[in-house]
C-alpha cells in the first residue's frame, strides 16, 4: 500500500510573520509537485502570511491547535471556520505539550478531531507516551487509549483524512530519537489498533514519527515500513534542514 510521505514542520511559538517569510523566501523555491506532501504550522499571528503565500505552492499551512466549537464565549482560542478562511489546510491537535502544558484531554480531542473534519481542516492528531510510561511498560495501553478515543467520534470512513503523528513525549526536543525499531514498532501498534476500526482504512492512514528528527536521522526513519513522514520541530526552523528532511522522504 503506497502512502504518500506527509512532512509536517511544527514551529510552536517560533518566528513572527517576517521571520517566516524570511523562511518561505529560501524554502518555497526548492519545493515541486509530486514530493512530500508538506506543511508549516506557525503560530496563529504568522498563519495567515503563509497560508497566502503557500497558496498555489505544493506547501500546505496548519495551525497548532483549535477549538471545537465554532464561536462562542471562548477566550483566547480559535475556531475551524477562522482557519479555514485564512486558507489554512490543517490542524496539529493533541500535541504533548498541549496535553502536558495546557491541560487537553482525550474527551476535548475526541471533539475537536471530529469538528476538524466536519469543517474540511486534515486533523494531525498527536499521541505518545511518557518515560516513566514505557519504562513501566504502558507504552502500548497510552497509544491505545489515545487512539481510540481521539477517534471515537470519526466514522470509519473519514479515518483516512487524518493523519497521526506517533510522538514519544521523552524524543521531543530532547535529542534523543526513538531507535528505528521503537519507532516501526509503536507505529506498526498503532495501524493495528486502526485495523480493529476497518482493515482497509488502516492501509491509508499516515502515521508519522516526531521527536528529534533532523537531517541525519530522517532518512532511516522515514525509510521504515510503517512510517508515513514526520513531524518536526526544533529543525523545521532553519529552511536548509527542514528542505534536507523533506527530500529524505522516499518517493510514494
Ligand atoms: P522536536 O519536536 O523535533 O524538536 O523534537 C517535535 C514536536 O514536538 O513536534
Amino acid at each position: 500500500m503506497s502512502r504518500r510521505p506527509y512532512i509536517a514542520a511544527n514551529w510552536k511559538m517560533n518566528k513572527t510573520a517576517a521571520e517566516a517569510d524570511e523562511f518561505l523566501d529560501a524554502f518555497l523555491p526548492t519545493q515541486s509537485a509530486g514530493g512530500p506532501e508538506g506543511v508549516i504550522c506557525p503560530t496563529y499571528l504568522a498563519l495567515a502570511r503563509v497560508a497566502e503565500r503557500c497558496a498555489g505552492t505544493p506547501v500546505g499551512s496548519a495551525a497548532q491547535n483549535m477549538h471545537f466549537e465554532d464561536s462562542g464565549a471562548f477566550t483566547g482560542e480559535v475556531s475551524a471556520p477562522m482557519l479555514l478562511d485564512l486558507g489554512v489546510d490543517a490542524v496539529i491537535l493533541g500535541h504533548s505539550e498541549r496535553r502536558q502544558l495546557f491541560g487537553e484531554t482525550d474527551e476535548a480531542l475526541a471533539r475537536k478531531v471530529r469538528r476538524a473534519i466536519e469543517a474540511g481542516l486534515q486533523p494531525i492528531l498527536c499521541v505518545g507516551e511518557t518515560e516513566a510510561e514505557r519504562r513501566s511498560n504502558d507504552t502500548d495501553a497510552v497509544l491505545s487509549h489515545q487512539v481510540l478515543t481521539d477517534l471515537a467520534e470519526v466514522h470509519d470512513a473519514d479515518l483516512a483524512k487524518v493523519v497521526i503523528a506517533y510522538e514519544p513525549i521523552w524524543a521531543i526536543g530532547t535529542g534523543l530519537t526513538a531507535t528505528p525499531e521503537q519507532a516501526q514498532e509503536s507505529i506498526q501498534f498503532i495501524r493495528n489498533l486502526l485495523r480493529g476500526r476497518d482493515t482497509a482504512v488502516a492501509d491509508r492512514v499516515r502515521i508519522l514519527y516526531g521527536g528529534s528528527v533532523k537531517p541525519a536521522n530522517a532518512a532511516e526513519l522515514l525509510a521504515l515500513p510503517d512510517v508515513d513522514g514526520a513531524l518536526v520541530g526544533g529543525a523545521a526552523l532553519d529552511p536548509d534542514d527542514f528542505g534536507a528532511i523533506v527530500a529524505a522522504a522516499p518517493a510514494e
